[in-house]
């Protein structure tokens, strides 16, 4: 047994050991020789199309969507087109506003999910273009959708995501760079130096999982406590909420994930003597405010975790306890490496607390029910 999970005790700890292989695969033959332009030769979808589009809206289910919402600002940003993201099971019963200008993209590590495949078939009633990324070929997503871009990360075993959810980030920076090359809206030093940096990331989440005795540690401190907290901006916020939904699924310790300068208006109260709060601190550009939101929480007792770059740390380290430095990558590209010790953060959890880590209580895999 130990054998299939390739000498790792669970698959969820080699499956997150597998995410270096996972991001070159993915990236593998979808990038020019000059490193400068995207290729997607499998796409059907036409530059007249592409040109066209008006508005995008990402749908999917728990990790898949925590990725969609890191997708959604690297699109927002390098393409300037408004997108929404949905929760699958939202999505159809809220009467969507879909016309053929609308670009529809599904998120499904499986491929199976009976919300996103519903909620496909429902976009596409209504005319919509529909973008699979997912992890599995011949899936009824796969199949079913106008164009499927095929995440590389290998099959997923254990029920936590984690090198799917990781892919599929690196799936959603190809094909943001690809509409950009497309619609004309970023330069091709631009598109050379996002490329550049995504193909920094294998090797810098192997710097992580050489630390990961570090957030072991960690992981026992935060085990005995009942409840914590994530918080973060931008695309530190959409990483807080995956960090909290896997600490969840497979801890059973309740957390929150909540956007740092939404919590003096209501959950702050929350927040006493010793509570651990996790805080995501990458983004320059709001570096300052998430300072401030810190030592909002460290005035009530919080026990703060910083998961930041080197850069960062004199602005930070007075109002912190405990530190997690990642390497630097360009600040839309944070969420493919902050993900990672948290998600050693839940799997080391879940063992502190004896449960079964790649069969967490209640869950399935692939969740083929509505
Ligand atoms: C992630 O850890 C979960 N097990 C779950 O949220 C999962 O991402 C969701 O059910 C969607 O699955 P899919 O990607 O196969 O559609």
């Amino acid at each position: 047994v130990t054998a299939e999970k390739g000498g790792y005790e669970h698959f969820m700890l080699k499956e997150i050991h597998e995410q270096p292989k996972a991001y070159r695969d993915t990236m593998r033959g979808r990038i020019n020789a000059e490193g400068n332009k995207v290729i997607l030769p499998e796409l059907n979808i036409t530059e007249e199309q592409i040109k066209n589009i008006r508005n995008i809206q990402v749908v999917a289910c728990g990790t898949a969507y925590n990725a969609g919402v890191v997708g959604r600002t690297m699109i927002e940003s390098l393409v300037r087109i408004p997108v929404e993201n949905d929760i699958a099971s939202e999505y159809r019963y809220r009467s969507p506003i879909v016309t053929p200008e609308t670009l529809v993209i599904v998120v499904s590590q499986s491929g199976e999910t009976a919300d996103t495949l519903a909620a496909l078939r429902e976009a596409q009633a209504n005319g919509a273009h529909v973008l699979a990324i997912t992890n599995v070929v011949g899936s009824s997503i796969a199949r079913e959708a106008n164009d499927v871009l095929v995440t590389l990360a290998g099959p997923e075993i254990a029920v936590a995501s984690t090198k799917a959810y990781t892919s599929q980030l690196v799936a959603f920076g190809l094909f943001a760079l690809y509409l950009a090359e497309v619609r004309g809206t970023q330069t091709e030093a631009q598109v050379a130096k996002i490329l550049a940096a995504m193909q920094a990331l294998p090797e810098q989440v192997e710097e992580i999982l050489a630390q990961k005795e570090a957030i072991k540690g960690y992981a026992e401190q935060i085990s005995e406590h009942k409840n914590l907290f994530f918080i973060g901006r931008g695309v530190d916020y959409a990483v807080a909420q995956e960090g909290s939904l896997k600490l969840k699924e497979i801890s059973y310790i309740h957390s929150e994930a909540y956007a740092a300068g939404e919590l003096k208006h209501g959950t702050l109260a929350l927040i006493e003597e010793g509570v651990p709060v996790i805080a995501l601190a990458t983004q320059e550009a709001v570096l300052e405010k998430t300072v401030s939101n810190i030592k909002e929480v460290k005035a009530r007792g919080a026990d703060v975790l910083a998961i930041t770059h080197q850069e960062h740390l004199t602005d930070l380290l007075r109002s912190v306890d405990q530190v997690f430095v990642i390497p630097k990558t360009l600040p839309m590209l944070t969420a493919a490496l902050s993900v990672v010790p948290l998600q050693l953060l839940s799997y080391y959890a879940s063992l502190a607390l004896g449960h079964d880590v790649d069969k967490p209580r209640n869950l399935a895999k692939s969740v083929t029910v509505e």
